[in-house]
């Protein structure tokens, strides 16, 4: 079987996703109705984390388990990854030991050395750059409320970062709208505009007839620096109840959280009838069983 990672979200084909939303309608279903379904028996995942996770750990590591095998968390804090020993020598060891491995990073790089150096698939679990396990279930998300999402309008509202570049690949893989505002001196680099996406400067116009209005945190992980300054400079870049009533009036509101209340989001749109959230979260849970199927059986 050919060795397949998931370090960006077009490591896959648009046909490739579409097996996989499949395969998690199958998985869910299943999992809902208390049906054993063990695929992936005396099978190992490493869960390698650089950075803080609630979200990931849980569905990765729950995921495993529902699917017959174990997962192991190392983190950098505890093991000699934080002490300096060379990611290839990392992706040598851990991977004559476990079946697939899942990383939570800085930069895209050390996840590509890992995976240049590994016998066994590798997932990206987020690094700077994309986040690409989130938007497969934020796709799954809004195809299971709203049917196929090619044709329909996104609007992403504040950071261009690691979960607005995986929006952007999204994009152009199933062929929806993107409009993306954020403010200035944080626009999306050049080279990651796409014909699906347009820009704007004004939120409110980027959200215009959106069929799903969607956000994250002002500042990421890695970023902390920068905190204080972010907070001034993302002001109006806050999805509140008037941003969503110039949306469709049926649009969606998604947030891979954790959330902060007041800043990107007003508390009452991610807790109000519009928000989807808890439905996304979930979802990390059935898209990653289906991809940690189809990366170690390939596609049944
Ligand atoms: N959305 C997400 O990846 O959450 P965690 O940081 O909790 O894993
Ligand atoms: N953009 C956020 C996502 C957290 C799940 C971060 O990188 O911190």
């Amino acid at each position: 079987m050919q060795l397949r990672h998931f370090l960006q979200f077009t490591d896959l084909s648009r046909e490739e996703h579409e097996h996989l939303f499949a395969r998690t309608r199958s998985i869910k279903d299943r999992f809902k109705r208390y049906e054993r379904y063990w695929p992936l028996e005396d099978r190992t995942l490493a869960m390698i984390f650089e950075k803080q996770s609630t979200r990931t750990r849980l569905s990765f590591e729950a995921g495993m388990h529902q699917l017959g095998g174990a997962a192991i968390f190392l983190s950098t804090r505890d093991s000699q990854l934080g002490r300096g020993e060379p990611v290839e020598d990392a992706a040598q060891v851990v991977s004559r030991m476990c079946d697939v491995v899942m990383i939570r990073t800085f930069e895209q790089g050390i996840l590509e050395r890992f995976a240049r150096h590994s016998r066994v698939p590798v997932i990206n679990g987020l690094t700077n750059e994309y986040h690409p396990c989130q938007i497969l279930a934020d796709v799954y998300t809004y195809i299971d409320h709203r049917g196929p999402i090619r044709g329909a309008t996104v609007a992403w509202i504040g950071d261009s970062n690691n979960v607005c570049n995986t929006w952007l690949q999204a994009a152009a893989l199933f062929d929806f709208k993107l409009n993306v505002s954020t403010p200035p001196g944080y626009e999306v680099e050049a080279e990651r505009i796409n014909k699906n996406c347009a820009t704007f400067a004004d939120p409110m116009v980027a959200a215009r007839g959106a069929d799903l209005v969607t956000t994250d945190v002002w500042t990421s992980m890695g970023f902390e620096s920068e905190n204080e300054e972010r907070r001034r400079d993302f002001q109006t870049w806050q999805v509140d109840a008037e941003m969503m009533r110039v949306a469709k009036k049926d649009a969606l509101f998604m947030h891979c959280l954790p959330a902060h209340r007041g800043e990107e989001v007003a508390a009452e749109v991610i807790d109000g009838p519009q928000s989807v959230v808890w439905d996304e979260a979930e979802n990390r849970l059935h898209t990653q069983k289906a991809l940690l199927e189809f990366l170690v059986l390939g596609k049944l």
